[in-house]
């Protein structure tokens, strides 16, 4: 099966790394004027209202990232899922910049802000909405009705009935509009549809873990149903995770004939393709129910516990809402060379680093976790590699290595000036061997999903953060020996905010 030739994902990872010290393509042009719209359109359908409702329910960004509690029953209405929709992809701010006119900007990060993450909604009767497949359309807070009745069945059967899925009475389904993204990235496109989903995420799984729905992070099914059932057509727009939310005690029933939907819906009105993107992605698609049974199996990472460690500090107590440190969250243009403290790093590495409740692992995360420490109170400067298992910091090498900070984050300020830089790796020929070509959509987005924990917990301590991306080898030569044969997946950069930005 091809899933398990992965030397497709090596061709596509080695083929899209920066050089060292060089841009992938150093002769591409993308002007932010030539920025496709960012928002799928559906013209000729019935539109459901979402209210918006940002009142916080009184829990804050830490407690709500850090805990993945499993709870049972719980049915969504329409109120609580505008919410989620709302604190995960809904537009948070709009700028005005000279040349472009007004930007919307939205709840969770996004490479360029290109926003080319789709969110539907495939549910049961739910309180306030009739059964049915939705599309969230965030410009309007509306809901696009693409098909009415319960078609769940048809996803848990793209899963091979996964339990949580086969439960749920609202599935999200997360998908990437390739050509939206790739007209800055081009074919790193691939890596970004997994960060910038990440991201959002991280916001969803901290909304509804504030509103104790119960979710679990779904990345084996098979693609070409979920396309099916959505409309989509791979070559442009592919699903990538799949999330149920709440569960009941009853199986979805078997679902009505599925017609085939003759939709006018424009993913993108900017289309041009790079087959290298749709190599990676077909590669590592699921074909049958039999295929996801035999993927789905976890996986334990082995790591060895170092001798000399440095405990982590104390974790802060914030108590602002969760709803206003994803509204206010933004990622830093310019960063002040000041020292955040030892205790703020500490509490951004223990409540982020969790794992989740995922298909793929047991809230284990995959990456190891690298540091840069330039600026963090009594910490002395240098890189280290944080101890999970021992909520502890092993130290790599002494020394101010504020000028590979920026350099590693592509000779960028942001990196230098920064505080802190974080950089997840992970060992891929492991995750490969174990799930094939789609074990590299899973190296992905489970970092990101941390790296969007990180910009939520660091804005919540009244702190700065901006992903950034890499020169992927230089990373590893770094980090060596210790980091010797990992892959870069995800790097943030934290620290304070200069305070006239
Ligand atoms: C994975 C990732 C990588 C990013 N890389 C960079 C970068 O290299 N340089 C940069 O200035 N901003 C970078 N950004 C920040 C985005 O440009 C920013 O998220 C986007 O403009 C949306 O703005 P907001 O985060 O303030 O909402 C990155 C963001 C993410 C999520």
């Amino acid at each position: 099966m091809l899933n398990y030739e992965t030397e497709a994902t090596w061709h596509y990872h080695n083929g899209t790394k920066h050089p060292n010290g060089m841009l992938l393509n150093r002769f591409h042009v993308y002007h932010p004027s030539h920025r496709p719209t960012p928002y799928k359109i559906y013209k000729n359908v019935s539109q459901i209202d979402l209210a918006l409702d940002k009142t916080p329910i009184g829990i804050s960004a830490l407690d709500a990232i850090s805990t993945d509690k499993i709870y049972n029953d719980i049915i969504p209405d329409i109120g609580t899922l505008g919410r989620i929709f709302y604190f995960s992809s809904g537009i948070t701010k709009k700028i005005k910049f000279q040349g472009l006119g007004e930007v919307d900007f939205r709840a969770a990060s996004c490479t360029g802000a290109l926003y080319h993450i789709e969110i539907y909604l495939v549910c049961s009767d739910l309180p306030g909405l009739g059964a049915g497949v939705y599309h969230f359309d965030p410009r309007h807070m509306k809901l696009d009705t693409i098909r009415l009745g319960d078609f769940r069945k048809f996803v848990s059967n793209a899963t091979a009935e996964e339990p949580s899925v086969n439960q749920s009475p609202a599935i999200l389904i997360f998908t990437d509009v390739f050509s939206r993204n790739s007209i800055k990235y081009q074919s790193r496109e691939y890596r970004h549809a997994f960060w910038d989903c990440g991201t959002i995420l991280a916001n969803t799984l901290a909304i509804t873990s504030a509103h104790k729905i119960s979710s679990k992070v779904i990345t084996g099914f098979v693609d070409s149903s979920i396309c099916q059932l959505l409309g989509l057509d791979i070559s442009k727009e592919a699903p990538i995770t799949i999330l149920p939310l709440g569960a009941t005690t009853q199986e979805a029933p078997t679902c009505p004939p599925l017609p085939e939907i003759n939709s006018d819906a424009v993913a993108s009105d900017y289309e041009i393709e790079y087959p290298e993107i749709n190599a990676m992605h077909e590669s590592s698609s699921l074909l049958t129910g039999t295929d996801v049974v035999s993927w789905r199996h976890q996986i334990t990472m082995e790591r060895k516990n170092p001798a000399k460690l440095i405990p982590l500090g104390k974790n802060i107590k914030v108590k602002e809402p969760l709803e206003q440190t994803i509204i206010k969250r933004g990622s830093t243009r310019k960063f002040s060379l000041e020292s955040i403290t030892f205790d703020q790093l500490s509490t951004i590495l223990s409540q982020t680093t969790s794992g989740i409740n995922s298909d793929f692992a047991n809230h284990e995360l995959l990456s190891d976790v690298y540091i840069i420490a330039n600026a963090v109170g009594e910490l002395e400067s240098g890189s280290y590699h944080f101890v999970k298992e021992k909520n502890a910091l092993e130290q790599l090498r002494k020394g101010n290595f504020r000028h590979a900070s920026g350099n590693l984050g592509l000779d960028q300020d942001l990196p230098y000036d920064a505080s802190v830089t974080i950089f997840f790796m992970v060992d891929l020929d492991k995750i490969l061997e174990h799930f094939g070509n789609r074990g590299y959509r899973v190296a992905q987005i489970d970092a990101a999903i941390a790296g969007g924990r990180m910009y939520l917990a660091s804005y919540a301590l009244g702190l700065g953060a901006t992903g950034l991306t890499f020169y992927d080898d230089l990373v590893t030569n770094f980090f060596s020996p210790h980091a010797e044969n990992k892959e870069t997946m995800f790097l943030i950069a934290i620290g304070k905010k200069e305070k006239s930005t």
